[in-house]
């Protein structure tokens, strides 16, 4: 096997201007890390936009890998908990911010990074799902500690076309939840219907900035937008209902009032992938190869290779990329 591999590189100049270029680079340009992963696939998030086209200043050291994902296969380790051959998948932990990440056909990563795949996951499996449909998981496993379960009643995705979103409505479904999806683009409710949403909710109607209360419809939801949507959705939650919000893609901001949480026990919880812990990792990964119905995750996936990565990149930030985008690392 020849030593050199394709990656794509960030680099910033003086102005902190962000380029991006298609390299070839050696072992010994990578990181000095215990395990050396052959990366088969990752995947292209809404971070990874905001990163390749220097938006949101995401990326803390240049030049950088980007890509916050990666599956593949272990080539080497001087780590005892993996051997070459095991396959594994990283998100979050820094990867394509702090270090280097999944856009690249090798990469040396640590093994407190790593989870090892289920046995009926692929490679590409994995990255099909991504940080957006491990998070999308996270969000359905805060649901259920919660207590909201397909009984409660209907449940809201916000974003619903989008990576998170998608896979949200895919899982919740599966479990028999009944789905209501908020999406900006009605061209795609068919396709929404088909992952298994009951019912689609035009976004300009949830961008109406709420009342403190509003008549109750969700008993929970899985937002991924932020902003005046979140604050209506907690305005229409029910009594003792639960939000998780994981994403900013419609703002940072929160415009809301107490009244939801004092007058309707509703609660809102954060979700965060990039450091949950190992344990909670493996069990969403485990959740995710039997939640996920294999039809669905190829129904929402389309596959791109490293070159289209430029052109995506700020397509995924305009909100036009639908579901989920795999990038193969293949020659
Ligand atoms: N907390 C975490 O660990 C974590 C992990 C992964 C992702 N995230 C965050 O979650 C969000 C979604 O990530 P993703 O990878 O799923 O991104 P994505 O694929 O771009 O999906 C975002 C979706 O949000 C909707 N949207 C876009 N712009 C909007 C706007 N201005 N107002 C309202 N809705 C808008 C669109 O869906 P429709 O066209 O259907 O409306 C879009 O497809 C991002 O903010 C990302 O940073 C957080």
């Amino acid at each position: 096997m020849s030593d050199e591999f394709r990656a794509l590189l960030l680099e910033q100049d003086e102005a902190g201007e962000t380029s991006v270029q298609l390299r070839a680079l050696s072992e010994a340009d990578l990181p000095d890390e215990d395990v050396l992963v052959a990366v088969e696939y990752s995947s292209l998030n809404y971070k990874d936009g905001l990163a390749i086209t220097g938006k949101g200043r995401v990326v803390r050291d240049f030049p950088m890998i980007p890509g916050i994902d990666l599956a593949g296969t272990v080539l080497s380790s001087r780590s005892e908990q993996y051997s070459p051959g095991d396959r594994v998948v990283l998100t979050g932990w820094g990867a394509g911010e702090r270090h280097w990440g999944g856009y690249s056909q090798r990469q040396r990563v640590r093994p407190d990074w790593l989870v090892r795949l289920p046995d009926t996951l692929s490679t590409r499996d994995a990255m099909a799902i991504g940080t957006a449909g491990f998070t999308a998981m996270l969000c359905v496993m805060a649901l259920e500690s919660a207590g909201i379960t397909p009984d409660s009643g209907e449940v809201l995705v916000t974003g619903a076309s989008g990576g998170v979103g998608s896979v949200a409505v895919a899982i919740l479904a599966k479990l028999g939840y009944e789905v209501a999806a908020v999406t900006g683009r009605p061209e795609g409710s068919d396709w929404l219907r088909q992952l298994g949403a009951a019912s689609i909710i035009p976004r300009a109607d949830m961008a109406q900035p709420p009342r403190p209360l509003e008549s109750q419809r969700w008993a929970g939801a899985v937002d991924t937008v932020g902003g005046v949507i979140l604050a209506r959705v907690l305005a229409e939650t029910c009594y003792g209902g639960t939000v998780t919000a994981c994403g900013l893609a419609g703002g940072v901001d929160l415009p809301t009032t107490v009244m939801p949480f004092i007058l309707r026990n509703v609660a809102l919880q954060g979700v965060d992938s990039v450091m949950c812990p190992p344990a909670r990792r493996q069990q969403a990964w485990e959740r995710l190869a039997r939640d996920l119905p294999g039809d669905r995750l190829t129904a929402l996936t389309q596959e791109v290779s490293l070159e289209q990565l430029p052109e995506l990149a700020p397509k995924i930030l305009a909100g036009k990329v639908r579901g989920r985008v795999v990038v193969s690392l293949a020659d």
